[in-house]
């Protein structure tokens, strides 16, 4: 499907060795149907020329405030209002920085100044640039402003570095820019989401869970209630705030969490099964707090439902995602558990991983379904979950 058919993309360049990959992003975009014109800044033309970009564009290159031709052509104001969203790849922190200023010392700011659309930015830097405060100040202050920021993706720099700071590839920068526009992908579309542990009784005191943070489960949520869903958010207990638009049920044990679950079906168009759902619980929660005597005690656990499999197997089944946290093998053990629980997406993490996994604020998965695996590098997990939510709503879009 042509996610950005008829988007009109003012593609900025500014001066960064990743401004190489704006050439095959222009090509990205094109190829989801979008129109680009492309401006750049006077560093940028030091990494990559002009010409390359007009041919790729297929449209002049715009590169100066003040130049009489090009007013002649386009104007920069004209530039301004035709654009549906500006996109700059690479953001360097300098110009990072100028936008936060609010300057129009170039083509570029003035445009951004001007526009009346969507700004987003694919932040590209060396990562203790990224890392500075000055430039974390000056993105934290442009995303108040509801500028979108792409990543950076972290990973090995060309300077040799390895952190944050690598500009995000040119397909997920395509997919996310689609995402802007993706209200119409999700509207109304009733959705489900299980997010965050369980905690199953031992007693009044105790209990068994795991070390879910929610965090993955919640971005979702906010992401598709972004996308135009109709969210409900079915959590264990957590410490992160609902999401704006999204309505939150509470539940504590995976018995709470499956009737809750099951009480949507026929609602629920689309099910993502994100929680860490304990797979047994004690056999019996006991009353009274248990005081210790023997010095070995015993605990009998019996089996939880498998609320995701449930789902999957309802009659009025929705579209159900579901996540595969694994410590080992975890491609062989998501396309085991894809077909098992007769699921139509998984999504696969590797949780052994301390800087990607339960808790952490970054994630690198794998989505699986019947068109392929699709590898999506470490980025954080409201990014991750926007991109996550880019893929279901096309496949949703291309369902029977
Ligand atoms: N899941 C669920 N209900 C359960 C257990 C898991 O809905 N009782 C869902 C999770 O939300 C996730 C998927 O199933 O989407 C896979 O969870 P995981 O814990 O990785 O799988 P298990 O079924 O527990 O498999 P195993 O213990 O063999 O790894």
């Amino acid at each position: 499907m042509k996610q950005l058919s008829n988007r009109q993309i003012l593609l900025g360049i500014t001066g960064g060795i990743a401004a190489y990959k704006s050439a095959e992003l222009v090509r990205r975009l094109k190829d989801h149907g979008a129109n680009v014109r492309v401006v750049m800044t006077a560093a940028a033309m030091e990494f990559i020329t002009p010409l390359t970009l007009q041919a790729l564009s297929g449209n002049p290159v715009h590169t100066t405030l003040l130049d009489p031709e090009a007013e002649a052509g386009m104007g920069h104001i004209e530039l301004a209002r035709w654009a549906d969203l500006i996109l700059v790849a690479p953001a360097s922190a300098d110009f990072m920085a100028r936008l936060a200023n609010g300057r129009g010392d170039d083509l570029l700011t003035t445009l951004c100044l001007a526009t009346p659309a969507r700004i987003a930015l694919a932040p590209a830097m060396n990562q203790g640039m990224w890392r500075d405060a000055a430039t974390q100040d000056n993105a934290e202050l442009l995303r108040q402003r509801g500028i979108a920021l792409f990543g950076p993706a972290a990973g090995e720099q060309a300077c040799g570095d390895v952190g944050p700071g690598r500009m995000m590839e040119a397909e997920q920068l395509a997919e996310l820019a689609a995402t802007l526009f993706e209200g119409r992908a999700l509207d109304g579309v009733q959705l489900c989401i299980t997010a965050g542990p369980t905690r199953e009784a031992i007693d009044p005191v105790r209990y068994i869970s795991n070390h879910s943070s929610g965090k993955m489960g919640y971005a979702l949520a906010e992401a598709a209630a972004d996308a135009g869903a109709q969210v409900t958010l079915i959590s264990g207990p957590t410490q992160l705030a609902c999401p704006a638009r999204v309505q939150r049920i509470d539940v504590v044990s995976a018995e709470d969490m499956y009737q809750a679950s099951m009480a949507q079906m026929g609602s629920c168009q689309v099910f993502i099964a994100c929680a860490a759902v304990a797979d047994y619980r004690p056999a019996k929660a006991e009353e009274q707090k248990i005081k210790k005597s023997r010095d070995t005690m015993h605990i009998e656990l019996i089996r939880n439902p498998d609320i995701v499999s449930a789902v999957a197997g309802h009659p009025q089944r929705p579209y159900t995602v579901g996540f595969a946290a694994e410590t080992q093998d975890v491609l062989r053990y998501a396309r085991d558990k894809l077909q098992r629980k007769n699921l139509d997406m998984i999504v696969a993490n590797d949780v052994s991983d301390s800087r990607i996994g339960f808790n952490s604020d970054d994630n690198t998965v794998t989505v699986i379904d019947a068109n392929g695996e699709q590898r999506i590098e470490q980025m954080g997990k409201r990014q991750l979950a926007r991109q996550l939510i880019a893929n279901i709503a096309t496949r949703w879009s291309q369902r029977d």
